[in-house]
């Protein structure tokens, strides 16, 4: 727990990896191997993955979240997938605004609003993720862009939601944002939130790194006063590595 009372938060972002069978053989491990910690653990399998990891995780403290929401709760979406949907399909949570929907699929941070307002509509935990591009932190834009897609993805006051702070350049490179640059927009992110949603909600808040984060630098990493945990992809999907992770957060 912070100091202001955040349980951490470390979420598993499969990405596009995984069959069935691999995910609940996971599943397996990891729910036995995870025993008891401090942090709220979620995983983010695709899509076609969550019933059976929501089956697989069931009377598990593990929750699990979708990887991408369309606003509208039905329709003529092709490839899109609705709140009601993730719920069903046994979510508790969804990513809104990962930085790879937004340069494969050019998600919009106004686009990034809409998805979270209507996790909130159907009961879900929004966890919304910004992050600046090597070319932006070398032009000094991280502070106007984090503030940018911040601003718009809580434009419709979605609450409650939880922020993942994911610098571009340290998403699958193997580089890290060191601690203090970590903490240094993390911090940054607490004063920005507290603007937007007031202090008491900013406080309540987690915010989450990610980008490369893993067994040997997530004990540092969280030790920084407003990193509450992290979003993890590679070292996600072996569950030891991911354990590791989350053994690190209290
Ligand atoms: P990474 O991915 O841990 O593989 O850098 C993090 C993410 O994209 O959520």
């Amino acid at each position: 727990m912070s100091p202001d009372g955040r349980r951490p938060l470390v979420g598993g972002n499969w990405k596009m990896h995984m069959l069935r069978g691999e995910a609940e053989e996971y599943c397996r491990s990891f729910v036995t191997g995870l025993g008891d910690v401090a942090a709220e653990v979620a995983l983010f399998p695709s899509h076609p993955l969550l019933p059976a990891v929501a089956g697989a995780l069931a009377g598990s403290p593990v929750g699990c979240g979708g990887q991408d929401i369309h606003p509208e709760e039905k329709g003529a979406h092709t490839g899109d997938v609705s709140g009601p949907q993730l719920v069903d399909a046994g979510c508790s949570w969804v990513l809104c605004g990962h930085s790879e929907r937004r340069q494969d699929h050019g998600e919009s941070d106004e686009l990034v609003g809409q998805k979270a307002d209507a996790a909130i509509r159907h009961g879900l935990a929004p966890l919304i993720c910004i992050g600046e591009t090597l070319e932006e932190r070398q032009a000094n834009r991280t502070f106007e862009v984090l503030e940018r897609q911040l601003g718009r993805a809580l434009a419709g006051r979605p609450d409650p939601f939880a922020v993942a702070y994911e610098p571009i350049w340290a998403i699958g490179t193997g580089e890290t944002a060191t601690p203090e640059m970590a903490q240094e927009a993390h911090g940054f992110l607490r004063e920005l939130l507290a603007d937007l949603v007031g202090d008491e909600a900013a406080a309540a808040r987690r915010i989450l790194y990610g980008g490369s984060a893993k067994p040997g630098n997530a004990a540092e990493l969280f030790a920084q006063p407003d990193i509450d945990g992290f979003l993890v992809g590679g070292a996600s999907l072996d569950p030891e590595s991911f354990i590791a992770i989350i053994r690190c957060c209290g």
